[in-house]
Order: C-alpha cells, then sequence, then structure tokens
C-alpha cells in the first residue's frame, strides 16, 4: 500500500470519532487533511461549521460547501482533525512541513479533542529526524537562525515561501529531540519567533496510524 493509500485509510477510520450530529470542529492542513475533507463532503450532514487552520485548507472547505468559521466568532472546537510529520509514543508531534503550524497550533489549543492523522512511517521512537519547522518574522530570521545554531540545530530558511501570517520558515535539521516540551519553551522564548512546529506541550490526544495493510490503530 502507498503512503497516500495510508493517508486515506487513516482518513477514513477519522470519520468514526464524528459521533454527533452538526459538530463545530477544526481542521488542520496537508495532503491527510485532504483526504479527511473529501470524504467528510460525504456525510455534511454530521457538521455544522468547520474552522480551518489555513487558506488551502479554507479554500478547500468552501469547494465543498462547507460552513468555515473564524475562530473569533466560534470559541472552543470540540474536535480538531489534523496530520503530523512525526509523532512518538506520547502523542508529541512534530507539524510544520505544509507551513501552517502557528494556525494548527492555536486550533489543537482551542481543541477539547485533538485527533491526529499519520500513517505509521511517521511514527518515531525520538523526534527530530523531520526538520522542525520554526515560523519568524522576517526581520528576526538572521538572529534566530544563530539562536537555534547555539541550541544544535542546523537552520536552513525555507526559500520563496511566505507563510499564511505573513511571515518566513526556518527548517531546523539535526536536532535530536529528547525532552521535546522543553525546547518547544526555548524556541518560542527566542524573539522574533512566531511559534514552532513541536507539540509536546499540546500533543494529540489520541493518533490514529495506518499501517502498510490498511490496519488503523489507535495510539492514547
Ligand atoms: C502542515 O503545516 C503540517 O503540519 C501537516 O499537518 C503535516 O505536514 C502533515 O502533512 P501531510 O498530511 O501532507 O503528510
Amino acid at each position: 500500500m502507498s503512503n497516500d493509500d495510508m493517508k486515506k485509510a487513516v482518513a477514513r477510520a477519522a470519520l468514526e470519532y464524528l459521533d454527533e450530529y452538526d459538530m463545530l470542529i477544526g481542521m488542520g492542513t496537508g495532503s491527510t487533511v485532504n483526504h479527511f475533507i473529501d470524504l467528510l463532503s460525504t456525510v455534511k450532514s454530521r457538521v455544522d461549521a468547520v474552522v480551518s487552520s489555513s487558506e488551502a485548507t479554507t479554500a478547500k472547505l468552501k469547494a465543498h460547501g462547507f460552513h468555515v468559521k473564524d475562530l473569533n466568532q466560534t470559541g472552543d472546537i470540540l474536535l480538531y482533525f489534523d496530520g503530523a510529520d512525526e509523532c512518538d509514543a506520547h502523542n508529541r508531534l512534530i507539524k510544520g512541513g505544509g507551513g501552517a503550524l502557528t494556525r494548527e497550533k492555536v486550533l489543537a489549543e482551542a481543541a477539547e479533542k485533538f485527533i491526529c492523522l499519520i500513517d505509521e512511517t511517521k511514527r518515531v521512537d525520538i523526534l527530530g529526524g523531520f526538520p522542525l519547522p520554526v515560523e519568524v518574522i522576517p526581520m528576526a530570521r538572521s538572529l534566530v537562525a544563530r539562536k537555534l545554531v547555539a541550541l544544535g540545530g542546523q537552520p536552513v530558511f525555507r526559500q520563496g515561501f511566505v507563510t499564511d501570517n505573513g511571515n518566513e520558515i526556518i527548517d531546523v535539521k539535526n536536532l535530536t529531540i529528547t525532552d521535546p516540551i522543553s525546547l518547544e519553551q526555548q524556541i518560542n522564548a527566542i524573539s522574533g519567533v512566531v511559534s514552532n512546529g513541536l507539540f509536546a506541550r499540546r500533543g494529540a490526544d489520541i493518533t490514529l496510524i495506518a499501517d502498510s495493510q490498511g490496519q488503523v490503530t489507535t495510539q492514547k
């Protein structure tokens, strides 16, 4: 089974978490979530409105006829569905490969339950194999990069990419992240950092993991 087929399998399994009608849900960003939105459009009556984590997700939701609401209008969200780039045994994540990490983090924070959807290739023992995305305001890029070197990382500027918030991304390679909560806080404390892709302090509540046979297991 291809990676994309595993993403479809986990997206299908996630539909079972819609256990009420007229729900307000939050939606992440990426190819796994895109499969989930496609499937969700077949059970649209279950969803009253969706709060979106990116312009790309908003466009896709609107194309399917979903009602997209602003988080400032809604208050807290019951369920938040999103993918991840890496996930450890404690549902701590690296996210932001698609650059939507800041809004994703806001929605995860606002959600009662965060359901993460991955394929088995993303399940790791120690986070950091995937370069850690850090969103920075443009004028602070070099300063933040030097501080990230001091933390042991190798920062790489994501060329030609602007986030939905008008900022830039530095991808940090070579981090062996043994204490994700501490590193998340340390990076967030650097002036000029908007947020980073470690979702450790607020990780997922449940991770659904599809394997190469299409079976989906639940990690709580
Ligand atoms: C988007 O910014 C990311 O956090 C995605 O959730 C993550 O990169 C997973 O993307 P895929 O579902 O495309 O693998």
